[in-house]
């Protein structure tokens, strides 16, 4: 017999869960490096209307089939679509997540690495290099990461009240004061004031269409969409909570997160002298940089604190990867702990080979990308947005108004008059600007 499903236990919760899975590495480790690599102020605007226009209505999108279908995202499908090939989008959003994590419980690793560190009171002022040697090295990246599969999945089989919601609760307000800490800091640096500039003097000559493409997936990434994240804790919330709320509060702190993160690294790598075009290992490079600069215990402390909060964060987004396979498999009649343990081990996989991506397979190119940066692109630009188009297709096209309304104003006691404007967006205005990225991306 069926258990009945678990709900997420307060608005507050739900907002928590979700910004959980939404505010990770991908703030604080992808945002900066991107729009360092990517123009800075002129990127962040980019990345901006790209969340706004494209990325909030898929959010909704993915919350309404959730709620709606009360399954994993396969089920969903099945449920609300049956007998159809849209069954095809619930495989997709379950293969995608378990690459994703494969390469993302990499750097999840790399942050318990530098937490070790940070303990270690590593970061003395003399730091250079020091990444590059770590991640090109064989067998500690290798074993950072497996701490982080298996702490990730030990989260999971807690369940989701006693694992996913008490965890997130209690960390996400520690991240954010330390960030909040950590921007004070940076920019009170000397020779930070270039770096402030950096981020907030848009030069738009630096935009072309791999930019767009570029804030685009990392607007996906950063939300955790088109995998089926959202979809399937939306499917934990309960029918008395409203969508729009959780949908936009998710979105106004992911974003929160990520410019401070900007704020917190963009000055100190000027500081620093780092170039900010740099690549994956700016942030690793530039913080034990500002915490040598601390020169005293109190930068050895914040460095502790805040490599935990790094962690944290990974680890509030690779669970919500995770519990996307997990919340497949058990739905198809496997058991919790059978289910979490046999992805455990096919994400960690994956990840060995994208550690090893950079130290002993660095010669091994994927259309001149490293195995890495290949299944990071392939992820967040193609697969995550195509992911996202489909659910907003599959919301907009296939799924009735009346069903969308009635789940979007829970049963037309909220929310009704913006309900016309975001079905506007979720039918015409993100399918088609997706596929305008797509199409100028392929053929450019
Ligand atoms: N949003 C997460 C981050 O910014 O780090 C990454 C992520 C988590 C992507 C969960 C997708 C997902 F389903």
């Amino acid at each position: 017999m069926k258990t009945a499903r678990e709900h997420f236990g307060s608005r507050l919760a739900v907002i928590l869960a979700m910004a959980g899975s939404a505010i990770g590495l991908g703030n604080i480790w992808r945002f900066p490096y991107l729009a360092g690599q990517n123009g800075g102020a002129a990127f962040i605007i980019v990345y901006i209307v790209a969340m706004l226009v494209l990325a909030l209505p898929i959010f909704i999108a993915e919350s309404i089939i959730g709620r709606r279908s009360g399954c994993d995202t396969f089920g969903a499908m099945r449920k609300l679509a049956p007998g159809s090939k849209w069954r095809w989008l619930g495989l997709l959003t379950v293969i995608t997540p378990m690459i994703l994590l494969g390469y993302y419980s990499v750097v999840g690793g790399w942050s318990v690495d530098y937490f070790f560190k940070a303990c270690a009171f590593r970061f003395d002022g003399n730091t250079e290099g020091l990444f590059g040697s770590f991640i090109s090295s064989t067998w500690e990246p290798l074993f950072t990461h497996s701490v982080f599969i298996v702490v990730t999945a030990a989260i999971i089989l807690l369940g989701v009240k006693k694992g996913i919601e008490l965890f997130t609760k209690i960390t996400m307000p520690l991240l954010f004061v330390l960030i909040v800490f950590l921007v004070v800091y940076s920019i009170t640096l000397p020779g930070a004031f270039k770096g402030v500039e950096y981020l907030v003097k848009p030069d738009f000559s630096k935009v072309d269409i791999n930019v767009v493409a570029t804030a685009m997936g990392q607007a996906f990434f950063s939300l955790s969409l088109g995998v089926g994240t959202i979809l399937t804790y939306a499917s934990y919330v309960s029918k008395k909570e409203n969508l729009l709320v959780s949908a936009g509060g998710t979105a106004f702190f992911d974003l929160l997160f990520a410019l401070l993160a900007g704020f917190a690294v963009m000055p100190a790598v000027f500081a620093a002298g780092i170039q900010p075009g740099e690549g994956a290992g700016l942030v690793f490079d530039t913080l034990p940089f500002i915490f040598g600069q601390m020169h005293s215990v109190l930068g050895g402390v914040v460095a502790i604190l805040f490599f935990l909060a790094i962690l944290v964060a990974a680890l509030t987004s690779s669970i919500s990867l995770l519990e996307v396979g997990v919340a497949f498999l058990v739905e198809r009649g496997y058991s919790r702990t059978k289910a979490t343990i046999g992805l455990a081990f096919l994400t960690w996989g994956i990840g060995i080979v994208c550690s090893l991506s950079f130290g002993p397979l660095a010669g091994v190119k994927i259309l001149d990308l490293s195995i890495f940066d290949f299944l990071d692109k392939l992820c967040s630009n193609w697969l995550m947005p195509l992911g996202g188009l489909l659910f907003t297709v599959f919301v907009g096209w296939k799924m009735s108004k009346a069903d969308v309304r009635d789940e979007f104003t829970n049963g037309g006691t909220r929310n009704v008059r913006v309900f016309e404007f975001v079905y506007f967006l979720m039918r015409y205005l993100a399918p088609v600007g997706i596929v305008v990225v797509f199409l100028t991306n392929l053929l450019m």
